[in-house]
């Protein structure tokens, strides 16, 4: 099976290359590399000793993309690419909309041409919106526009309606909806992690900066929510989890007559800010300085899942702690 991974040297991407190449699979990647390196690509090779073919294409750009297409007779296509930043996207919502939007249906109109079936989608547990009560089933209500606090959600929630669309049009199409919860992390090497350009919008990335002396202080943003603790509390995957997750996801397109699937990834626990930076400091034996400040706007108290789904539809479960998130965070902090 040959598959396109969209967005491939982004920080999900590159390490679902990774878990594809170690279970045999031929793999395309593509990426405008605006929010990721070139670099991360050599250490793929690096990781899996396999040379695989990148195109530095913009997703938006159909006729540069559908020469991939042309070039490479893909089976399935993974859809990493987007831009991510709730916080940019609340400022910048056309930019997101333009780019997320149009990328996404710029591939679908390509599969369609070239008669490629079969498409996995990095979705978010954002779409579930500010009141999902957790444990969140895939079945609760999600897609609820205006209760999904910023434009970044929303376009998730909108690539999922014509994925939803499209499969029902079309029952050669078959769809599967992955939404994430917190991945957080890096690959054991130290080689492919979590890079983000400028100071990191999420905690995982600013824990990781203040562990290495780049930042002074971590700002816990409110100590007054509904938790144990007050803190907000989230369901933190480990990238390599969440990237097994998606070799698991391609059996959706085996034999089977169902063409739409959504799966929660996560764990089904719930960690607070606190115990993650008390989970970082004692894992890798340092000190991580903090200082209670006020919520930041649009955040929730609880957010973590229920994943029986798809631990008994894909045969998936997390296997790696918090421990291990907070160690091989610092370990590629440290070495990036
Ligand atoms: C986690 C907790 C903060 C930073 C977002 C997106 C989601 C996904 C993951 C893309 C919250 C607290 C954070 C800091 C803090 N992204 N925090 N100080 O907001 O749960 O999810 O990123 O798919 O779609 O919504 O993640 O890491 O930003 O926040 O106290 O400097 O850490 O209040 O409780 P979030 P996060």
């Amino acid at each position: 099976m040959k598959i396109l991974v969209a967005g491939g040297a982004g920080y999900i991407g590159s390490h679902t290359i990774v878990e594809l190449l170690n279970s045999g699979y031929e793999v395309v990647c593509v990426d405008n590399l605006y929010n990721s390196k070139l670099k991360t690509i050599k250490n793929i090779v690096k990781i899996a000793s396999k040379n695989i073919p990148f195109y530095k294409v913009d997703c938006t750009d159909k006729k540069k993309l559908e020469k991939v297409f042309l070039k490479e007779h893909f089976d399935t296509v993974i859809m990493f690419q987007g831009y991510k930043a709730v916080g940019e996207s609340v400022k910048e919502p056309l930019k997101y909309y333009r780019n997320n939007i149009d990328s996404a249906l710029t591939i679908l109109e390509l599969m369609d041409k070239y008669s490629v079936h079969n498409v996995i989608f990095s979705s978010s547990a954002t779409v579930y919106g500010k009141n999902a009560k957790s444990p969140i089933k895939e079945s609760d209500d999600a897609l609820c526009l205006n209760e999904i606090t910023n434009p970044y959600g929303e376009t998730k929630a909108m690539i999922e309606k014509i994925l939803m669309d499209k499969s029902n049009a079309d029952k050669n199409f078959k769809a599967v909806i992955l939404r994430y919860f917190n991945p957080v992390g890096a690959h054991s090497s130290g080689l492919i992690g979590e890079d983000p350009n400028g100071i990191p919008n999420n905690l995982m990335p600013y824990i990781a900066k203040v562990a290495t002396n780049k930042l002074p202080y971590l700002n816990v943003y409110g100590n007054d929510y509904k938790t144990k603790d007050g803190t907000g509390v989230r369901d933190y995957i480990h990238v390599v989890d969440l990237a097994k997750g998606h070799v698991a996801a391609l059996k959706c397109f085996k034999g089977n007559k169902n063409n739409l699937f959504i799966y929660n990834l996560g764990t089904g626990k719930g960690t607070s800010v606190l115990d993650l930076v008390n989970a970082y400091k004692k894992s890798n034996k340092l000190n991580v300085k903090y200082k209670i400040v006020g919520r930041r706007l649009g955040d929730i108290d609880k957010l973590y899942c229920n994943p029986k789904k798809a631990n008994n539809e894909l045969k998936w479960s997390a296997k790696l702690n918090i421990e291990s998130m907070c160690e091989s965070s610092y370990n590629f902090e440290k070495n990036n």
